[in-house]
């Protein structure tokens, strides 16, 4: 048996989340996961979204755990991970017609969330959707206390980190041809957000 790294919180919110991409990506063929972590979420969601291809993707230092659980998984439709940091990631342009990321944007420096929605963009087809899964601040306000405990904690660890504000993520979203379509309201006061890529 393969050495797996294991996340408890990728396990509570898997089901959750797989609900909403069932409907989200329910015309997708080829979905992008940004900062997949331990590959966790991949191998669920690629197992039961068996209509679409799922490519992991993070920074090096991850692939070593995400191909573990892909290949302990025996799932078919998933990838193994791309590099991709998304301060300096190239991919080509209409890749994808939907892209995942969850709990990234507040380990991501504000600056490199700006380069993330910029990357989703140019990657994803026109049409294509965008769900980004977290905790988030909106208009400055957080949902709960504990969020803004949360905040606090990772700014202490890294004054880089922090809950990023819904609202401003969708102005800067907005300037590269992402419109906000939807916003779920998760367990564990988290929420995901739906963007479109314009048509064209
Ligand atoms: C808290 S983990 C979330 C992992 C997984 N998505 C989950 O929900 O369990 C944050 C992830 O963001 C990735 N990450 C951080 N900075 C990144 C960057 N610049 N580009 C791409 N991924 C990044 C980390 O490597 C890590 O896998």
């Amino acid at each position: 048996m393969t050495e797996r790294a294991f996340a408890q919180a990728a396990v509570n919110n898997a089901a959750p989340i797989l609900e909403v991409l069932r409907h989200e990506f329910r015309d997708c063929t080829e979905v992008l996961e940004v900062g997949s972590g331990t590959g966790q979420h991949a191998v669920t969601f690629a197992a039961d979204l068996d209509h679409l291809q799922w490519q992991t993707s993070d920074l090096d230092e991850n692939h070593a755990v995400i191909e573990a659980w892909i290949a302990d998984a025996g799932v078919m439709n998933i990838r193994a991970p791309l590099s991709v940091d998304v301060r300096t990631a190239d991919l080509p342009p209409d890749a994808y017609d939907g892209i995942y990321s969850s709990n990234t944007a507040h380990i991501m420096s504000a600056d490199a969330v700006r380069d993330m929605l910029v990357l989703v963009a140019r990657a994803l087809r026109p049409g294509g959707i965008f769900c980004l899964y977290g905790p988030f601040t909106k208009g400055g306000r957080f949902n709960t206390a504990s969020n803004e405990r949360f905040d606090r904690q990772l700014r202490r660890r890294d004054p880089d980190m922090g809950l990023r504000d819904l609202l401003a993520l969708e102005e800067q979203a907005a300037r590269h041809g992402l419109e906000r379509e939807r916003l779920y309201a998760m367990p564990a006061n988290n929420l995901l957000a739906v963007w479109r890529k314009e048509s064209g």
